[in-house]
């Protein structure tokens, strides 16, 4: 049985006092829920506080991107041992409004990739199909093809600390949310390609979140798919009773 990854994704969104806030609302509403991982990532600047607001509790704090390089001429950019440092344990890598809006590549996603998993962190692996693609119906072969690019000479060891975050597109706060079976088709696709890469065992292993408004009503569903292990959660993720309720659908 793989265990259960609820991660919320605060994007540009809460200022430290406000998630101050949002934290010490949650924990109660999460206390005790240890069937599965709890973990917001935050805003960098938001990280002191959210640790400080945390502590004592189930709930972990990861960062929404980091940089590849270790340390130099990257104005506005922040490393991994900055964070490591700050008490970060997971970051965000290659969501889509990263590839979109900030010229991300299958390239730079596989090098900070990298970068957070020698640091010592757990990444979160954003990849997923735009609406054309599904259209297309080349979804697959789309996924497939990101997982190997992501993944590129990143040794079995390594794969032990990375989530793979399916999320498409199409469905990222558009309030659109993949069917159950669209979802556990796609993570089951995403599952193959790491069997064809490292293993049977390897891919039994990994943990395959479904992200893409999921939400309080539909999380149950979703997350009943044998190929979904969870969930990467924008919108909802802002509200304490919602996800507290995707907490609960993942108990
Ligand atoms: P959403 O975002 O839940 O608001 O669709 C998910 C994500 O971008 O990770």
């Amino acid at each position: 049985m793989r265990r259960k990854v609820i991660a919320g994704n605060w994007k540009m969104n809460m200022t430290p006092s406000q998630a101050k806030a949002l934290i010490e609302e949650t924990k109660p509403l999460v206390a005790g829920k240890d069937n599965c991982d709890i973990i917001f990532c935050v805003p960098f600047v938001d990280i002191y506080a959210a640790k400080e607001a945390a502590k004592g509790s189930n709930i972990k704090i990861g960062a929404e991107n980091v940089h590849f390089a270790q340390k130099g001429a990257y104005t506005g950019e922040i490393s991994a041992e900055m964070l490591k440092e700050c008490g970060v344990e997971y970051v965000i890598v290659g969501h889509s409004e990263r590839r979109q809006y900030f010229g991300e590549t299958d390239e730079t996603v596989n090098l900070r990739t990298k970068a957070a998993l020698e640091a010592g962190m757990t990444v979160l692996l954003c990849l997923g199909e735009v609406k054309d693609e599904r259209l297309n119906g080349i979804t697959d072969e789309v996924v497939s093809m990101q997982t190997k690019l992501a993944l590129k000479d990143i040794t079995a060891e390594q794969l032990k600390n990375v989530i793979i975050a399916y999320e498409p597109v199409w469905a990222i706060g558009t309030g659109l949310t993949a069917t159950p079976e669209q979802a556990d088709e796609t993570c089951g696709v995403i599952r193959n390609t790491i069997k064809s890469l490292y293993g049977e065992k390897a891919a039994e292993e990994i943990i395959i979140q479904y992200g893409g408004s999921m939400n309080a009503s539909n999380a149950k569903e979703l997350l009943a798919k044998e190929n979904v292990d969870g969930g990467l959660i924008g919108g909802a993720s802002l509200k304490a009773k919602d996800f507290s309720i995707i907490v609960d659908a993942a108990q």
